[in-house]
């Protein structure tokens, strides 16, 4: 497996496996990778792709009070996790991605504003900016995205659709420690006392999942019942069901609404979500 920093290098190897009729697949992360993140990039070799992994923390995504600086970068170990289901890695220096700045910028208007958007301003820009700026570089017939982000996902998903992309989207299901918790670099911020409080934002959404198993669809009562669930353990950002592509708040939950909550564990911000 290679590691390349440079984007003209990339280019060069992926159209080298092009020529040879290689499917290319790119899966983008911010690194310290865990099986959340194996699962994307084992799932994008099973399906016969020469694989591209990009690691890169990207700086417009974070805002001003944000982690940036305190992010896990762990490239050796991630490499060496990763060594049998990846072809290359891409992970380029700040520099080589915005070499001019961040002038230009991608903006959805709608979507975006919802959810973490409404608490993360300008996230979603960083966001789609640097997967788009990564799309063009590699230039993959795939591109593979965790469930996890599920409003990532949805955005990414219509980038790729409104801007015209060839490129074919790959949603790979959330995966979670044993005890519940989703993974998430993050998690590595909390001590073991933090980390049980943490299982209070599994420990709603499947209380909401059971009430809704159970006959139960008003919006109110369910986000009543789930907010006893995580107060007082973690401080909630927001608890909200959804419909699964516009992502509007519903007052009725269906099947396939989308259950999504972010919250606080003392300084920590994690976010989670379950489909109905
Ligand atoms: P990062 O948080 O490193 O996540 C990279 C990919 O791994 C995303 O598609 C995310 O949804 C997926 N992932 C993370 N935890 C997961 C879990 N527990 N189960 C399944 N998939 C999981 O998301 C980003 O990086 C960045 O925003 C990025 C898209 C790379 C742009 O900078």
């Amino acid at each position: 497996m290679k590691v390349v920093q440079n984007i003209t290098e990339l280019r060069a190897l992926v159209a080298e496996q092009k020529k040879h009729c290689s499917s290319i697949a790119l899966v983008p992360t911010m690194g310290n990778l865990h099986e959340g993140h194996l699962s994307l990039i084992k799932k994008a070799k099973e399906d016969k792709n020469f694989v591209v992994t990009s690691i890169f923390v990207n700086p417009t995504q974070f805002g001003p009070n944000e982690d940036f600086n305190s992010y896990p970068r762990t490239l050796d170990a991630d490499a060496e996790k990763i060594t049998p289901y990846c072809d290359v890695i891409f992970a380029p220096t700040v520099q080589e991605m915005y070499p001019s700045g961040t002038g230009m910028i991608v903006t959805e208007m709608e979507k975006s504003k919802r959810l973490c958007g409404s608490f993360r301003a300008g996230h979603f820009d960083g966001v789609l900016t640097v997967v788009l700026k990564l799309l063009n570089i590699c230039e993959p017939n795939s591109v593979y995205f965790g469930l996890k982000d599920y409003q990532q996902f949805v955005l990414v998903s219509d980038m790729i659709a409104k801007l015209n992309l060839d490129i074919k989207m790959v949603g790979c299901p959330l995966l979670r420690e044993k005890d519940g918790l989703a993974m998430s670099s993050r998690n590595s911020y909390m001590d073991v006392a933090q980390r049980n409080r943490a299982l209070a934002l599994v420990g709603s959404l499947r209380k909401v999942k059971e009430l809704f198993d159970g006959g139960i669809t008003d919006v109110v009562h369910l986000k009543a019942q789930a907010l006893q669930v995580l107060l007082p353990k973690v401080s909630p950002q927001y608890f909200e069901i959804v419909d699964p592509k516009s992502l509007e708040d519903v007052s009725v939950a269906s099947k396939g609404c989308v259950v999504a909550v972010a919250a606080y564990c003392d300084k920590v911000r994690l976010i989670d979500n379950i489909i109905l």
